[in-house]
């Protein structure tokens, strides 16, 4: 609300200046006189205008960000202030949650239930944030977690190319210091699985490259191009695998077995993350299949209906594999806050998936890092007001 006055205020000021100049000059001018004033007053209007109007002279501010993303993705994202899966409930494909919509919204309230104890009593004035990932030093523990689908699941044809989104994602993360990860869209031909590719190679291979559970082959063969490309990791998606029984031809995607994860991780040098880990048994074979990472995730709630908020499983699993694996979750993650939450559960990272989608669809990669920086200093004056001094030692004692 006061926000939103500041702004008309701002605007409202700019209008009445202009209007000011315009009747002076119409005050004062005689009929000759009137021609070289309106010319003057022509010229100030346009130095008011590139005031006023020119992007790159103005901070980019978020409601901008939002609004052009509302823009560009209704009526797939309706950009609700809180994103919590309700409008969208059933929109796969889209940006929603499947069935009923209720996996993804428990991702939201179970985040929602956990509570932060404020304390205060300590010398905790100065936070550390950053991380490092596979030798790369991240200023705060937040990745862009992969989107993929720019046509079917957020109607961006004709508005924005997959090769602007994923230079959007991808630059908009190491504008503010971290790195995302580029997806595999489960309609995505090969092609546009090469458009994300030449942005990993872009950017000197920071980021990290996910790719479907496809058949072994298919796999194996998206490995070499990744290590081409230089990235620093690569994920498999495994819980997409739920469209086994009716796979596309040529995009069978399947559930695996151990033994072929382990032939998955042993074909390359590359650190192994497999994304869509919901319960202790399945972190723990993770682990024997040599994965390096795992996302604690239910896809978003996209995949299966009723699931529990990772939130909710988070703690279980850490308690079990923590210090085994690097361990990191994703699920309606936003604000500051969430990502000192996920970290108190037991997470040594976190993904955000629809909350940067929407910084890059509405500001490009400077909406990306607009958002992460605002999550980032979020997150530091969490930290001072829990007595958290490093990311990478959260208590969850500062948890309800
Ligand atoms: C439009 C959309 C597309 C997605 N595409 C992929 C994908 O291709 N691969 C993948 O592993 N996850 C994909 N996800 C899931 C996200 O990576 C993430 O797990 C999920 O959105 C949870 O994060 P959020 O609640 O912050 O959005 C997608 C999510 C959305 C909303």
């Amino acid at each position: 609300m006061s926000k939103n006055n500041l702004t008309e205020d701002k605007e409202d000021k700019g209008f009445s200046r202009r209007d000011f100049i315009k009747n002076i000059s119409m005050g004062t001018a005689g009929a000759i006189a009137m021609a070289t004033l309106a010319k003057t007053d022509k010229l100030h209007a346009n130095e008011q205008t590139k005031r006023i109007d020119e992007p790159k002279n103005q901070p980019l501010k978020i409601e901008d960000v939002l609004k052009k993303a509302r823009e560009r993705l209704y009526p797939k994202c309706r950009v609700c202030h809180e994103c919590d899966g309700v409008a969208c409930a059933g929109e796969v494909p889209g940006m929603g949650g499947i069935g009923s919509g209720q996996s993804f919204k428990n991702n939201f309230i179970a985040l929602q239930k956990i509570q932060l104890n404020m304390r205060t009593f300590h010398d905790v004035k100065k936070v550390n944030t950053s991380i490092t990932l596979w030798g790369e030093k991240l200023s705060l523990p937040v990745l862009a977690a992969p989107t993929g689908g720019t046509t079917y699941n957020m109607g961006l044809k004709g508005k924005m190319t997959d090769d602007e989104y994923i230079d959007a994602i991808l630059g908009g993360c190491i504008m503010a210091g971290t790195i995302g990860f580029a997806a595999d869209g489960i309609g995505d031909p090969i092609e546009v699985f090469e458009i994300r590719l030449k942005a990993v190679k872009k950017y000197n291979g920071k980021a990290i490259v996910t790719i479907k559970p496809r058949t072994q082959d298919e796999i194996i063969k998206r490995i070499k191009m990744i290590e081409q490309a230089g990235a620093l990791a690569f994920a498999i998606d495994i819980d997409s695998a739920g469209r086994a029984a009716r796979a596309l031809p040529g995009q069978t995607v399947e559930p695996k077995t151990p033994k072929q994860l382990k032939e998955i991780a042993r074909s390359t040098k590359l650190p192994f993350i497999i994304k869509g880990i919901m319960t202790i048994e399945e972190a723990e074979m993770a682990i024997d299949s040599g994965a390096a990472a795992i996302v604690v995730s239910n896809h978003g709630g996209r995949v299966l209906d009723y699931t529990p908020g990772v939130a909710e499983v988070l703690p279980k699993i850490a308690d079990k594999v923590k210090g085994k694996t690097i361990i990191f979750a994703d699920g309606a993650i936003k604000y500051g806050t969430d990502v000192l939450k996920m970290l108190a559960l037991g997470a040594d990272a976190v993904l955000s998936g629809r909350h940067l989608l929407r910084g890059a669809v509405g500001g490009d990669k400077e909406g990306v890092a607009l958002m992460i920086n605002k999550m980032k200093s979020e997150l530091i004056d969490s930290m001072v007001l829990t007595g958290t001094s490093d990311v990478k030692k959260v208590n969850r004692k500062i948890i309800v």
